[in-house]
């Protein structure tokens, strides 16, 4: 079974009603079995992932981001488009804006953040093989080539988004305090989240072209009164019907 591009749903994201021929399934990899949704749009084969699962069970420092990638290299995706709540550490990107980041901070504290931390050996469509140390360079840590496809769906369907950023992905699972805003600020961060990290290095090492939609659901804390899930849920389902058409019209053009 092959898919030609993937989906992961962050917070608020948990089924893609929009699939047509829908199947789900249980998906082996080396690292745990995923639940996958797939379908088809435009034609298209695609399989959709929900990053916290159904009913959002899994905290950011829990989600199997091995798996949930790798199971997308097992279906031969060559694209994968992520979605991500995160909070804004600037006033002028209010709640409600969506972000393609360029470029990411990591501080989280406790994660798997390697496929290449043993003998685990990767074969790559074109007869590669990637084992042992590697080191793999990040320079582009989400992929150019997705991130101006996202630009220009959402140019040709007249929504706004805002091209670059910086995400800095935080341990969770509580929001911050306002001085490790003041921080993040300090050192260039425009966005934070929980989830970018490992997820964004894991796709570098499979070399799948990912790429994700940052939705701004909160201004960080400090920057507002008081920061709440039920609030980044909230947001979210006032912009899902924004997002979707942005990720349809994204595959349109892949
Ligand atoms: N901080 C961390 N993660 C988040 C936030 C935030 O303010 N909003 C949504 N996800």
């Amino acid at each position: 079974m092959r898919v030609d591009a993937g989906i992961i749903g962050g917070s608020g994201f948990y089924e893609f009603f929009e699939l047509e021929n829908k199947e789900e399934k249980a998906i082996e990899t080396p690292f745990g079995t995923v639940n996958v949704i797939l379908g088809t749009l435009k034609e298209k084969k695609i399989a959709f992932v929900s990053r916290h699962g159904k009913g959002h069970k899994l905290p950011p420092h829990r989600v199997n981001y091995r798996a949930n990638a790798f199971v997308f290299f097992k279906l031969g995706a060559r694209y994968v488009i992520a979605t991500n709540a995160v909070g804004s550490l600037r006033k002028d990107i209010p709640p409600g804006s969506l972000v393609i980041p360029d470029q990411v901070i990591d501080f989280t504290k406790s994660r798997v953040y390697t496929f290449f931390d043993g003998d685990f050996e990767i074969v790559f469509p074109d007869g590669r093989k990637k084992c042992g140390v590697v080191h793999t360079d990040v320079t582009e840590p989400y992929c150019n080539n997705l991130r101006k496809k996202i630009l220009k769906a959402a140019e040709q369907i007249g929504i706004k988004v805002h091209d670059g950023g910086t995400y800095v992905c935080t341990e969770g699972p509580r929001f911050e305090t306002p001085a490790e805003i003041r921080f993040f600020a300090m050192i260039g961060g425009d966005l934070v989240g929980m989830t970018g990290v490992p997820e964004v290095f894991l796709f570098k090492e499979l070399e799948i072209c990912y790429a994700t939609i940052c939705i701004v659901t909160n201004y960080a804390a400090g920057l507002q009164d008081r920061v709440s899930h039920e609030e980044v849920l909230k947001l979210f389902d006032r912009v899902r019907p924004k997002v979707i058409e942005l990720i349809k019209k994204t595959i349109e053009l892949l």
